[in-house]
């Protein structure tokens, strides 16, 4: 089901990146007060699902800070051999670039300037790729998962994850009391950019969620199962080729 608002426009969230441009260095810090956590447990979830052959070469779209990359990495880096992270912001991936500095594992990791509908690699270069909170800003997001379907292995796992709203409706309620008023005006205050965080809550609501989205990746090829995280205000999406 999706629920519309007609208040955002392709145009607006065709230059979204530039909202991250301008808030990445406070973009995580903020993360984790606005989802009180919540956000690294879900992570774990990716981590947890995240497939696991020798020599994986991954890689993550939307990538921002590489916060998944970090995640991933955290925990199967003897696993993987390569994973890229693209981005359309320098700024966020320069935060990433810098936390990598400090592991071992740095020279299997690097991020790359891309858009993720248009994926600079080679049909069939990964064995999974990743993206979390990056495909509702993107307004040709069908092209965006065919490019990801054609840039996979055969075999290869697409894992996204993203925002959902709540089946339970006093549940979903309060969800969109949080996401359209209170969290535009913490994440504003906090970001001092309050465009940023009541531009979340648009993407969110106008975004297809559950069984919707899970169409939209069978469409291209994939084979689906869901995640419904937190009573379903995220959701993990796992596709197979
Ligand atoms: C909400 S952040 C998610 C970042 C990261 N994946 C995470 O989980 O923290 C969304 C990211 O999507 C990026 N983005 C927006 N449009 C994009 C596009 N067409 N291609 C690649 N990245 C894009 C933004 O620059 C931003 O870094």
């Amino acid at each position: 089901m999706t629920i519309k608002n007609t208040a955002i426009n392709d145009y607006e969230k065709a230059l979204s990146w530039e909202i991250f441009d301008k808030i990445y260095h406070r973009y995580d810090t903020i993360n984790t007060i606005l989802s009180a956590g919540i956000l690294r447990s879900w992570r774990k979830k990716l981590v947890t699902a995240f497939p696991l052959t020798p020599n994986m070469v991954a890689l993550d779209c939307a990538t921002g800070t590489g916060e998944v990359i970090v995640s991933v990495m955290k925990n199967h880096h003897h696993s993987i051999k390569a994973y890229t992270g693209i981005d359309l912001s320098k700024n966020m991936m320069a935060i990433g670039q810098k936390r990598f500095k400090k592991m071992s594992y740095n020279n299997k990791v690097k991020f790359v300037h891309a858009s993720a509908t248009k994926i600079p690699y080679q049909d069939k270069t990964f064995n999974c790729v990743t993206m979390a909170f990056g495909i509702r800003n993107i307004v040709e997001y069908q092209t965006c998962l065919q490019d990801i379907y054609r840039v996979l292995a055969d075999q290869g796992t697409v894992m996204i994850m993203e925002f959902s709203l709540p089946s339970v409706a006093p549940l979903r309620w309060l969800y969109l009391a949080y996401f359209r008023f209170v969290l535009p005006m913490i994440g504003g205050l906090l970001s001092g950019d309050k465009k940023a965080y009541s531009y979340l809550n648009k993407t969110v609501e106008s975004f297809p969620y559950g069984e919707a989205f899970k169409k939209e990746l069978e469409k291209v090829g994939f084979k689906v199962t869901m995640k419904p995280l937190t009573f379903g205000i995220a959701t993990l999406y796992i596709g197979k080729k």
